[in-house]
């Protein structure tokens, strides 16, 4: 059976036990109220060991001044429940002010990485993101760390946080989970309503269009955002913030990708007033001439 902690304190005793024991620690950071995405992090993480920490924490610093913080779905006993079907071991949910109490005085920034894309549309949010990680880090002293690719700005910044600071922790990313629509599981499609959400597939037809192309030989950046457009646009409620493609890695964007690049795409998007955000790896094909020689 589950077991929740609330206190920091207690959570690093668990988990350096656990630790005297020889046994390894794997953490889900979730912000709660879970969907089969989440469940698959947990079911990742038990592929490590049989100590998973799942930790449940809204954390304020990483909403914007207009953001949902205040109306974030939240669900506790529901999220409990899931967490132990997947097979949790422990549930660690702080409080608020145990997380930052009063005079809390430290932001942790990382820049590069974060400075496009999610980092322009939402100002102090990785710098949030970047600090409450390594704070759940600290209080959870795992070995294993699970993040959902369809954050995927946020996995890179994980890396390098975890990197830059020499955090003894290996990251696993994991797939995003779709519904039957394509349309990337998240706790935010809740506000989706009925009408809204019929359309809310476009995200995934847009990526498929540009992973389209980019399989039939295109290779100008420029040329695979606009069919990303192009394919958002078939939806009237749509608001961009950004359609976009760049190397995986480093996030740049060059005028032409090369035959070996990993490219991600990356789309964020209001449909009516919710802003969804999704993504794909796409491998840029090498050519080959009519005997299957690759073309230099
Ligand atoms: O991806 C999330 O749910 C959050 O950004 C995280 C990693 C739990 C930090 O609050």
């Amino acid at each position: 059976m589950i077991k929740v902690v609330k206190n920091i304190i207690d959570m690093q005793k668990i988990s350096l036990e656990h630790k005297l024991k020889g046994d390894k620690i794997a953490v889900v950071p979730t912000m709660g109220f879970l969907h089969e995405g989440h469940l698959s992090l947990i079911r990742k993480a038990r592929e490590f060991t049989e100590s998973v920490v799942t930790t449940l924490f809204v954390n304020p610093s990483q909403f914007g001044p207009n953001e949902d913080y205040n109306r974030y779905p939240r669900n506790f006993e529901r999220d409990l429940d899931l967490c132990n079907q997947a097979g949790s071991k422990y549930l660690f949910n702080p409080e608020v002010l145990d997380m930052y109490p009063k005079g809390f005085n430290t932001s942790i920034k990382i820049s590069g990485v974060t400075d496009k894309f999610e980092g322009e549309f939402r100002p102090g949010h990785f710098d949030g993101v970047a600090t409450v990680v390594a704070k759940l880090f600290n209080s959870t002293l795992p070995d294993y760390a699970v993040f959902g690719q369809k954050d995927y700005q946020q996995t890179l910044l994980i890396k390098k946080l975890t990197k830059d600071l020499n955090f003894p922790i290996e990251i696993v990313i994991a797939p995003t989970i779709r519904e039957i629509d394509g349309l990337a599981m998240s706790s935010r499609n809740t506000y989706l309503d009925i009408e809204i959400r019929k359309k809310a597939g476009v995200l995934f037809y847009a990526l498929n269009e540009a992973r389209k192309i980019i399989s039939e030989g295109e290779t100008n950046r420029l040329r695979i955002n606009t069919s990303l457009h192009k394919a958002l646009r078939t939806i009237p409620e749509i608001k961009i913030d950004y359609a976009a493609s760049a190397l995986a890695d480093t996030l740049d964007e060059p005028e032409s990708f090369f035959p070996g690049d990993s490219v991600v795409i990356l789309i964020a998007a209001y449909l009516g007033k919710t802003r969804l955000i999704d993504n794909e790896i796409v491998k840029i094909p090498y050519k080959l001439n009519e005997e299957n020689f690759i073309i230099t």
